[in-house]
C-alpha cells in the first residue's frame, strides 16, 4: 500500500503515476499492513501535521518514505520532511522529488515498492500457506 498526503496536488499526481494501491491520509486513517509513505514538505522543512498524526498511529507499518519539496525553500529545508521522518522512524528515504518529479523518480519508488512490499507480502503468504 502507498499512503500519501497532498495539499496542492503534486504528490497526488506522483501517486497516480505509480499505478500501485494507494490511500490518501485522512484524520482517522488506519493501515494495518506494510506501506510506503509519500508526503510533501510544509512550513520551513516541516512534516505536515496530518502526516505526523498519521505516523503516530501507523508508523510501525511504514517501510520507507518518499518526499516532494521545492528547492526554492533552500538547500537545508528542501524535502526535509522526508529526512525527519526517515530518522525518526528508522526507515529509508526512498526519494526526494522536486514538485511532481519525473518518470525516473516514479521508477525508483516503484522498484522499492516491489522489493519491500510486494515481494515480502508474497513471502508471508508462502509461509502462511506452507504451514
Ligand atoms: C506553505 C508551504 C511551505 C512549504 N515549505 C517547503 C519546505 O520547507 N521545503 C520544501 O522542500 N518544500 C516546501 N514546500 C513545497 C511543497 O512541499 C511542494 O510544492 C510539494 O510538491 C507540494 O506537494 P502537494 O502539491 O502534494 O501538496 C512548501 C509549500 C508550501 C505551500
Amino acid at each position: 500500500m502507498i499512503a500519501y498526503a497532498s495539499r496542492t496536488g503534486n504528490v497526488r499526481y506522483i501517486v497516480s503515476q505509480l499505478q500501485l494501491p494507494s490511500v490518501e491520509i485522512g484524520e482517522d486513517t488506519l493501515i494495518e499492513e506494510p506501506f510506503v509513505l509519500l508526503t510533501y514538505t510544509d512550513g520551513l522543512g516541516d512534516v505536515p501535521p496530518i502526516v505526523r498524526r498519521f505516523m503516530d498511529k501507523n508508523g510501525e507499518f511504514c517501510r520507507g518514505v518518499a518526499v516532494s519539496g521545492n528547492r526554492n525553500f533552500g538547500h537545508h529545508n528542501y524535502g526535509k520532511a522526508g529526512d525527519t521522518l526517515a530518522a525518526q522512524w528508522n526507515i529509508p528515504l526512498v526519494r526526494k522529488i522536486e514538485l511532481r518529479g519525473f518518470p525516473s523518480d516514479y521508477e525508483v519508488i516503484r522498484q522499492f515498492y516491489q522489493e519491500q512490499i510486494k515481494e515480502r507480502r508474497a513471502d508471508q503468504h508462502e509461509i502462511v500457506f506452507a504451514t
